[in-house]
């Protein structure tokens, strides 16, 4: 089969997905963050959540030697700052708040969730390296509407919207 790669990437994003950033130190000690789609679960026992950084990101490097890095869930306010962490840019964490987590690692606020790894393994995914984190510490807000992605576009809920009447799995 020919692969058209516009239709294939089309094809993918008809996967909804939730937003996250995650974020990192770099040897020099420098904040580092990227916008990510790729994270999922991974293993309750041991607690273990993947995501995936392309090889030809700025942040690359910086991921590829981390020991700790940190997964931000987006909630429904935050899609300003996914915007940010989406582009290259040196000033990604001027101006923007945030404390700091294991292996000083920057954590963001008002997030749907955070989860706080130590890095399990690295895989090869062709372009892209998948990065297996061990959750240390995780912290969740019930409240919380999370940012979605569908098709390359947000995708905003509505408070009381799809998840009324709330459905228990
Ligand atoms: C919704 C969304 C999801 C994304 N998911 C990923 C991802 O999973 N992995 C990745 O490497 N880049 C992903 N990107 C692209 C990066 O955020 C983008 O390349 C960014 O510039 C990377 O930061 P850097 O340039 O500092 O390396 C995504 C972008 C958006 C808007």
């Amino acid at each position: 089969m020919v692969m058209d790669p516009k239709q294939f990437r089309n094809a993918l994003g008809s996967f909804a997905t939730g937003v996250t950033i995650i974020t990192t130190r770099d040897g020099q000690g420098g904040a580092i963050g990227v916008t990510a789609n790729s994270f999922n679960s991974l293993s309750l026992d041991p607690p273990l959540v993947l995501w995936s950084i392309g090889k030809k990101a700025f942040s690359f490097p910086a991921f590829s030697a981390a020991k700790h890095f940190a997964v931000h869930v987006l909630a429904a306010d935050q899609q300003a700052l996914s915007d940010r962490f989406a582009r290259p840019s040196t000033e990604k964490f001027d101006g923007v708040e945030y404390a700091h987590g294991l292996g000083e690692v920057p954590l963001f606020p008002g997030c749907a969730a955070v989860f706080e790894c130590t890095t399990d393994q690295f895989v090869d995914g062709g372009d892209h390296v998948i990065m297996i984190g061990r959750v240390e510490r995780f912290t969740v807000n019930e409240e919380a509407l999370p940012l979605m992605f569908f098709r390359g576009r947000y995708v905003i809920p509505e408070a009381g919207g799809i998840f009324s009447p709330p459905v228990k799995v």
